[in-house]
């Protein structure tokens, strides 16, 4: 059993070969937090895990260690985990160790995404019962360790054990404090179209944090907060992750104390919030997920990666290759009918696409993005034959059939808006502040979760639908829900959440064989919260491959290459207006799940042998490309980000495919080496470059390669010959397939 409890010192130790958390019920019954971070010896000196470091209460503590939870009032005077406001308008709660309990398993969060154990023995839960007497609130707080991961999970239950109701203002799914405040805090910002930009600053004193206050996780900033050290590096050194299971508003946040201590914390964001805890009642924090890694920032994201894919993702899509799909989104936008639609199939399928996804358009009178939002009822004018007779059709040409839908949303200019005005998110006798011209859906209410079921289950019955692109386009404004009473109205942007939650979760149940892509105008909802039920997201709407490296690498921080979808689509790109080889295209688009976003049916013969050429490619391949581990190897983000070079390979290293991409070319600029890590230093491998050719380093690289040799010197990745360096043009990218040869040994 990973988690030990020593009765003497009242320490709880959750330890596996990777990590230890340490905490102790202190003498006078808090629980202090001692450690976390790499494993410890199980009977180690525990006494010696405190003291010194925290300096915040004065009588109160029996030693000085901070506390598991800390609460507001008591003497702590940095940013809390919980404060709750009692009837008689106090704040400070004091929780002490009631009782605690160790399970095999991990137990789900009722109405809330969480990662979960399948097998016994995969995990051991440690639940603590706190309480504070005065305001009657008993705490549960849940720690759950996976056997082989560097990985813990914490959230807390609130219950009022009490008669009167109290109002939590705040409740974070964990916190952690660090003993000293010399981190990087590593986070992926961004906006539209410019998602999961890796950013680093030093720590420094005060605090320092990113949230959402959208109603979505936002890709302003993703619900994922990194400490490293300076000197951490993909492949060394330490590293802290915190990520949060949710999708809506957040906080990550930071705090340096005077100590220069370091406190952590992480869940729903306070701003904006507040729950009405009525007697007996219960609030559930969303789900923290903990790594630590002595490894450097690769084995802190092959852990979460491991995790998200395999223990977040469910359903039968979490294992089965995912198909390449077309997708007619920037082919048409909403200008199509049928005959468009098959023409565009008839092609792909000629390629060797496997699934046609119906983007935005085919529903009312969806000519544009101001109407019909909410009908979800095909347009007759445009598909005669309705969702049914298109799907049928494709799926009699050989490709699976997807759609997109926008189910929280509604056009002013719509059938269901005529009907339930009422349904809208927003202030009475305020105006509703329109975004892409469409209002939200007030998901809170059970009405509107129960009407979007209905509607949408009757659509995916009838027609045979594969795939579901289901999209979130706008933010949420004038937040009000006319179905809480005033004092609830701090409820609705969590209530927001668990209602598209639970719409998720009874579609996806419904309709298990169903591929669930979730989207928010790209990556502006990409979090665990909706790998959960959507195992797959459009990482962004920008499809330019050069921004996409940026994109991809940093989303990557934390999510499988599994869970990105990424496409290869025309040039000029629309989002960038860059012209880019279609090598480039599809040599960044490979990693992750692949698909095409463009006229197959405009194509030149070139471009078509070459697309038919990519999706041989990748198909042959798709295992590694979808679901194998990734090892960045030269990052985007630094130096002057003119090269990024990432690899994927399998799992016994035995087979690997690098990706390597120059932005700019560069004249006269000699030979350059890209050394690879993770693989078999005794193998010899057979390599190969994609797209083939006879230039230098096609010919240098090609042929039997010691693993050793490619990861202490490297591939050749440009030439020293000038001549040829002209030949190569800005925007190139190269492959390098890995392939072990049998017998291992000696290799040329
Ligand atoms: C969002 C999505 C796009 C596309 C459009 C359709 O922007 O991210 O991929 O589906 O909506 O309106």
């Amino acid at each position: 059993m990973p988690i030990t409890f020593d009765a003497t010192s009242r320490t709880f130790h959750l330890r596996n070969e990777q990590v230890s958390y340490l905490l102790r019920v202190l003498e006078n019954g808090t629980l202090g937090h001692l450690f976390f971070g790499g494993s410890l010896v199980e009977a180690g000196s525990y006494g010696r895990l405190s003291g010194g470091e925290f300096l915040g209460y004065s009588n109160r503590a029996a030693a000085p260690v901070p506390h598991e939870y800390p609460t507001s009032g008591i003497g702590d005077y940095r940013v809390p985990a919980l404060v709750a406001t009692q009837p008689d308008g106090s704040t400070a709660l004091d929780l002490r160790y009631v009782s605690h309990r160790v399970f095999a398993g991990k137990p789900a969060i009722a109405n809330l995404p969480s990662t979960y154990v399948q097998g016994y023995g995969e995990a051991d839960t440690l639940e603590i019962l706190m309480l504070d007497t005065p305001a009657s609130l008993e705490v549960r707080l849940f720690f759950s360790i996976y056997s082989d991961r560097p990985v813990v999970t914490r959230s807390a239950r609130l219950r009022n054990v009490g008669e009167v109701p109290l109002t939590v203002e705040c409740a974070m799914s964990a916190t952690l404090d660090l003993p000293d405040s010399e981190w990087e805090l590593v986070q992926l910002s961004g906006a539209w179209a410019r998602e999961c930009q890796v950013r680093t600053r030093h720590l420094e004193a005060g605090s320092q944090s990113i949230g959402s206050v959208r109603g979505a996780s936002g890709y302003q900033h993703n619900p994922l907060l990194i400490l490293k050290r300076a000197s951490t590096s993909e492949e060394n050194g330490e590293a802290y992750g915190l990520s949060l299971v949710y999708s809506g508003n957040f906080l990550a946040e930071a705090e340096v104390d005077v100590y220069n201590t370091t406190r952590l914390r992480i869940g729903v964001n306070p701003e904006g919030f507040s729950w009405t805890l009525d007697p007996s009642a219960e609030f559930c924090t969303p789900e923290a997920v903990l790594v630590y890694s002595e490894a450097g920032l690769g084995a802190l994201s092959d852990a979460f990666h491991g995790l998200y894919r395999d223990r977040l993702a469910r359903g039968v899509w979490r294992e089965a290759p995912r198909p390449i799909v077309i997708n007619n989104w920037e082919a048409t936008y909403y200008d199509f009918d049928e005959a468009r639609l098959l023409e565009i199939a008839t092609a792909a399928q000629g390629l060797g696409i496997e699934m046609f996804v119906l983007d935005d358009g085919w529903f009312g009178r969806r000519d544009g993005d101001n109407t019909s939002l909410g009908d979800w009822t095909a347009n007759k004018a445009k598909l005669p034959g309705g969702i049914e007779g298109l799907a049928r059709q494709i799926e009699a040409l050989g490709l699976r059939f997807g759609i997109w839908i926008e189910p929280e949303m509604v056009s002013q200019r719509s059938q269901l808006y005529a009907d339930h005005a009422d349904w809208v998110v927003g202030v009475p006798k305020r105006p509703n502040t329109e975004s892409r011209n469409q209002l939200v859906l007030d998901m809170s209410r059970r009405e509107v979760v129960d009407h979007l079921f209905g509607v949408l289950s009757d659509l995916l019955g009838r027609a045979p639908i594969s795939y579901v692109k289901w999209d979130m386009n706008r933010n949420i404004t004038e937040p009000f829900s006319p179905s809480l009473p005033a004092h609830r109205q701090g409820e609705f942007f969590h209530r927001y959440i668990l209602g598209t939650y639970e719409l998720y979760e009874r579609l996806t149940r419904a309709f298990p064989q169903v591929l669930f892509e979730s989207c928010a105008s790209g990556g502006g909802r990409f979090d665990p919260g909706m790998l959960f039920f959507a195992p797959q997201a459009w990482t962004s709407d920008d499809t330019d491959a050069i921004e996409r490296l940026k994109i991809q690498w940093g989303t990557s921080l934390c999510y499988p290459l599994s869970s990105m979808a990424a496409h290869v689509s025309a040039v000029p790109n629309h989002q960038t207006g860059r012209v880019t080889p279609i090598a480039t295209r599809a040599a960044v688009a490979f990693f992750g799940v692949l698909g095409y976003e463009l006229d197959p049916v405009a194509l030149s013969d070139e471009d078509r042998e070459a697309v038919a050429d990519q999706i041989a490619y990748y198909k042959a391949r798709r295992e590694l490309f979808q679901r194998g581990r990734l090892v960045r190897l030269r990052s985007p983000f630094e130096g002057d980000g003119n090269e990024t070079a990432w690899m994927t390979m399998s799992a016994d290293s035995s087979r690997a495919v690098v990706g390597h991409y120059r932005v700019l070319n560069q004249p006269n600029r000699g030979p350059s080496r890209l050394r690879l890590r993770g693989l078999d230093a005794k193998a010899s491998y057979r390599v190969s470059v994609w797209p083939a050719g006879k230039d230098p380093v096609s010919t240098a690289n090609s042929g039997i390669r010691g693993g050793d040799e490619l990861m202490r010197v490297g591939l050749l990745v440009a030439s020293e010959n000038p001549v040829d360096s002209r030949r190569v043009g800005d925007f190139t990218a190269r492959l390098f397939d890995l392939e072990a040869q049998e017998p291992a040994g000696g290799h040329a």
